[in-house]
């Protein structure tokens, strides 16, 4: 049988390389979709089986050019998202325009299943202009194409990933670490592998028209969160809780001086929401995809890089 062409938009990143793997090595051919080739194709070519892994470099802005890379496929997974804003690369434009058009050529294009990763929360937070934008994305793209499913996790995480990666690097040099809202901003961290079993089911089982909240096997709070990656690196730190305007200054200095922020004032909007199944909605668990796997046994497997003597470390 004709494999299976799946077009995957935003396909360099921390789901997307996950999903090649998974989707290459159960016969589905991927169409790589990335802005650049020259600084992505490496990450991107060694992800997948040789003959099931294409990589194309385009302007997904391009219409013309998008609607080409649309005519073969068979489903469509848009991956593409950003936590800050730059420039052109507004939360506008990444996740309610363009949404809005990929729907749109999804339809023209008679592929048969897309499916977007939107995000946990988004109609909770509406002071957040990243949850509003999540939001617009959404309610475009069912007006568009209503067979789509729309996916919205909680923090993924994994050795790709830019949250507890980056946290265990603070986490190693500084010696005080500021809590906001007094780390008590609750989340259902999910790992990649469960990630991408959760999208690889719903293209399998050809699951349509649905909204679903991907969530892991547990609430953990953010303080729990910084507790568990201390432990898993081994060190003791000062976890304070920190008034907001302390954070606002940090952030709005972050975002004028650093090119990419660690955090942001719009970020620090969306901590002050949970980030936990809102009871509205179905989650993963609902469709018998759970997932499984325990945020401290996960973070234990690749934590060592950030201990004082490595892997065989003892302390
Ligand atoms: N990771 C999480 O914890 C999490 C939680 C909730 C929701 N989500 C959502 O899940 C999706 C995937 O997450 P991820 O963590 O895999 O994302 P990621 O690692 O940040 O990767 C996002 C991808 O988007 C592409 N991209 C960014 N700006 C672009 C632009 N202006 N034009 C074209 N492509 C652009 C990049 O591709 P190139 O540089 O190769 O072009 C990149 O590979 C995103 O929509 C994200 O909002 C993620």
């Amino acid at each position: 049988m004709k494999p299976k062409e799946i077009l995957l938009l935003g396909a360099s990143g921390q789901i997307g390389r996950n999903l090649i793997r998974k989707f290459t090595i159960n016969n589905f051919k991927i169409k790589a979709v990335t802005r650049n080739l020259h600084a992505k194709g490496y990450l991107l070519k060694t992800q997948g089986n040789p003959g099931y892994l294409e990589i194309e470099e385009a302007n997904i802005f391009n219409e013309i050019e998008l609607s080409k890379l649309l005519k073969s496929a068979d489903i469509c997974i848009n991956l593409i998202g950003i936590l800050f804003e730059k420039k052109n690369n507004t939360f506008k434009n990444i996740h309610k325009n363009f949404p809005d058009v990929l729907s749109k050529l999804c339809l023209e294009n008679k592929v048969d299943q897309l499916v977007h990763l939107s995000a946990l929360g988004i109609d909770k937070a509406p002071d957040s202009l990243y949850a509003k934008s999540k939001l617009d994305g959404e309610n475009l793209i069912k007006k568009n194409f209503p067979k789509a499913v729309l996916l919205r996790p909680s923090i993924v995480y994994s050795v790709d990933d830019n949250f507890t990666t980056n946290f265990m690097r603070l986490l190693n040099y500084l010696p005080v670490f500021p809590l906001y809202y007094s780390g008590q901003t609750k989340f259902c961290p999910i790992h990649v592998s469960d990630m991408t079993e959760i999208i690889f089911q719903i293209v399998k089982k050809k699951i349509y028209s649905q909204k679903i909240e991907c969530i892991g096997p547990e609430v953990i709070s953010f303080k729990e969160i910084m507790q568990k990656l201390l432990g898993s690196i081994k060190k003791k730190r000062l976890l304070i809780p920190t008034p907001l305007i302390i954070g606002n200054i940090t952030a709005n200095l972050m975002e004028t001086f650093m090119p990419n922020p660690l955090i942001t004032r719009d970020q620090l909007k969306l901590l002050k929401y949970d980030n936990i199944a809102s009871g509205e909605c179905k989650t993963n668990f609902d469709f018998e995809i759970p997932a499984k796997l325990k945020f401290d046994e996960e973070i234990n497997k690749y934590s060592y890089m950030w201990r004082e003597s490595g892997q065989f470390s003892k302390n």
